[in-house]
């Protein structure tokens, strides 16, 4: 792996991944394909888990039957790891996918098929930290550096995937347009029922309150932990390296205030309201 960033559509991105990225771009979408959008480190494979429970009902069984990555693949990783492209392009319909990619560069073919995308969003702060921590394990980007310094990278948009201030402002604002249900990480940690029936009324489904319930259960940060086909723990090791540390790490909103110093989050907060001046998007614990 390179451990590079490179720019992508003004958009930093690793170069292992970049170099495919014309793939990327002619990712061939079907009709029914169901897409899951984030910004690293937002709670994407919790979503990944609720969302392949919700299709299968609530079958503990059936979700397990493959680790998280497989079940629901990373359309940007398909050139690094399985499933690959051709056993994606043959998985039955409908296909859950997974990507990072901000909304303008969205694979054209699921905005002409008019997919279903739900998007997460989580505080920039709990983001950041998350990201800090992963980015030690993460393979193909740069070494952290001090916590001090990827803070600046983190604020500049100089980070996997670019800028978490773009990407959280361009779906808000196409989320009307599009076919498109923005859900926040705290609302999941806070009404998991609630936000997990939201998901499932918008995939067409009317759960049963027991499976809602069961869901809400199977999905709990201790039980996933657990759960060796949730928990990354079968991850490719080339890619991401949990010798030192475990992708499931503490699953927390606020962990920030352990690591922000009083004025690195004045800075932010300052930077944060520049950023994001003229949105309406407000997170529901913004700090
Ligand atoms: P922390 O590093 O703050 O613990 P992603 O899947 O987008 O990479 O996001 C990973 C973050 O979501 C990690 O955050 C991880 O612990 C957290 N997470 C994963 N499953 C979770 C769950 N069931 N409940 C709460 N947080 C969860």
């Amino acid at each position: 792996m390179q451990r590079k960033l490179s720019v992508v559509e003004g958009m930093a991105l690793a170069q292992d991944v970049a170099r495919n990225w014309e793939q990327i771009q002619n990712f061939q979408a079907r009709e029914g394909d169901i897409l899951l959008d984030t910004y690293p480190k937002s709670g994407t494979t919790w979503m990944q888990e609720i969302i392949d429970l919700i299709m299968h009902n609530g079958d503990e069984q059936i979700c397990r039957r493959a680790p998280i990555h497989q079940r629901i693949p990373f359309i940007e990783l398909l050139h690094l790891m399985q499933p690959g492209i051709e056993e994606v392009n043959l998985m039955p319909s409908p296909r859950v996918l997974k990507s990072h990619l901000p909304v303008h560069l969205v694979p054209p073919s699921f905005w002409e098929h008019n997919c279903k995308v739900i998007y997460v969003a989580r505080n920039p702060r709990d983001t950041a930290i998350s990201y800090y921590h992963f980015d030690q394990m993460l393979q193909f980007h740069p070494e952290t550096g001090s916590w001090e310094d990827y803070l600046e990278r983190f604020m500049k948009g100089d980070v996997g995937w670019g800028s978490w201030y773009d990407h959280v402002k361009g779906f808000w604002e196409q989320k009307e347009k599009r076919n498109i249900l923005y859900v926040f990480f705290e609302d999941l940690k806070k009404t998991p029922a609630q936000e997990i029936v939201k998901v499932a009324r918008f995939l067409g489904k009317d759960l049963h309150e027991e499976t809602v319930s069961k869901i809400v259960r199977l999905t709990s940060f201790q039980n996933m932990r657990q759960n060796p086909m949730a928990n990354y723990s079968s991850f490719p090791k080339e890619i991401l390296d949990q010798s030192m540390a475990k992708f499931m790490r503490k699953g927390k909103v606020g962990d920030w205030k352990t690591k922000f110093t009083v004025l690195q989050n004045e800075q932010f907060e300052e930077d944060y309201g520049r950023q994001m001046a003229g949105c309406s998007l407000k997170f529901p614990d913004p700090k």
